[in-house]
């Protein structure tokens, strides 16, 4: 997908919807939403409740006639009514107010690399839903690397790394396309969810939900590296009895549970770098790989790929909304068309 420039300079506005996050990008205004991609519904009534991060709180402790939903699943709009419903929630009055004032009404995307053709058409009803003429869709790599600054038109290797909620993105690009890319779905989700299993399948425990970011918190010093405490003691519900309870873990056998899906992680690289010209490869030994992404925030991902892949690994200032300052940047006309001089004969 090669971007077009001149279409995006006249989009109004721009959404990344992620599977745990939705950005929204409103030209001249800039990064106006960012909140979890969650709604809560009544289902007596058929009402949204709550959207964001008021809804995220919900989750796991609403009474049976609530139910908490998410609209986007494994980086697709799964539900679009509810997406629409959710947009505009978050939206909020005002925004769209404005939004409403443009009689032809632009809006850009990113979707995720490869996306097949029906996952692109569910983002477009969405945001034409909302009241959008037209759609211009980008890859989120090539948003991503233009939101972290990385020189995508200039004739050297770079190489990126979108470590989303369901699934990490790995691309080399150069000139201003991708030159190889792989899409692994495996993410932040799956990290999560395989600390939950570990800790139902070792110490029959279920952990609620939202103790998995301090539960990864604990295993730092360095995170995934053996450089951190032994034990972390957590609470959860004994699965036997369903009575609360606290137990000291190993955080070496949490690191070995997570490690099954950062091998995925690690394939997807090896993949990219294989199909990768060796002209770039050279490149890529000086320059490395820049992580954003949410996920990219793990604690000691980053010197794991180190240890792993022997080349310079970064993380980008912001990783976790670079995908929309990107988009956003290209809508302002930040960024300068590439133009390739033909040589003069
Ligand atoms: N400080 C942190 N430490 C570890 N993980 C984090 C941290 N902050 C966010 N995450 C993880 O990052 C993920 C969210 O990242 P991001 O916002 O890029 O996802 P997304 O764009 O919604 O997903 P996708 O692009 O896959 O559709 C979540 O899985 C979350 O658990
Ligand atoms: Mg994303």
């Amino acid at each position: 997908m090669t971007v077009r420039l001149e279409q995006l300079r006249r989009c109004h506005f721009a959404v990344d919807l992620g599977a745990a996050r939705t950005r929204v990008y409103v030209k001249g205004a800039g990064l106006v939403v960012d909140q979890p991609s969650v709604a809560a519904v009544n289902t007596r009534s058929g009402s949204l409740i709550g959207v964001g991060d008021f809804a995220e709180q919900m989750t796991g402790r609403t009474p049976g006639y609530i139910r908490v939903v998410r609209p986007i699943s494994g980086g697709t709009v799964v539900d679009i009514e509810m997406a629409q419903r959710m947009l505009r929630q978050l939206l909020g009055d005002k925004i769209r107010r404005a939004l409403r004032r443009n009689l032809r009404l632009r809006a850009a995307a990113c979707t995720p690399h490869g996306a097949d053709p029906l996952a692109q058409r569910a983002t477009i009803e969405t945001l034409v839903g909302l009241g959008a003429r037209r759609v211009e869709l980008v890859d989120t790599l090539i948003a991503a690397a233009v939101g972290c600054g990385l020189p995508v038109e200039r004739p050297e290797a770079t190489m990126i790394m979108v470590c989303g909620a369901a699934a990490t993105q790995v691309a080399v690009l150069s000139l201003g396309s991708i030159v190889t890319a792989e899409r692994v779905p495996v993410g932040g989700e799956a990290v999560d969810q395989a600390i939950v299993q570990h800790l139902r399948l070792e110490h029959q425990l279920i952990l609620p939900s939202q103790s998995v970011r301090p539960l990864q918190l604990a295993l730092s010093g360095n995170g995934l590296n053996s450089q951190g405490p032994a034990s972390a003691e957590i609470n959860g519900r004994d699965v036997a009895t369903g009575l609360a309870r606290s137990v000291r873990i190993n955080t070496a056998a949490v690191r070995g549970a997570i490690q099954t899906p950062l091998t995925a992680v690690l394939d997807g690289i090896g993949k990219v770098l294989r199909a990768c010209p060796p002209d770039l490869v050279a490149d890529l030994a000086d320059r490395g790989i820049m992580m954003v992404g949410g996920s990219a925030l793990l604690p000691g991902f980053d010197q794991m790929l180190r240890q792993a892949t022997g080349i310079p690994v970064h993380i980008a200032e912001r990783p976790d909304i670079c995908a929309a300052q990107g988009i956003g940047a290209m809508l302002e006309g930040r960024i300068e068309p590439l133009v390739l001089n033909p040589l003069v004969a």
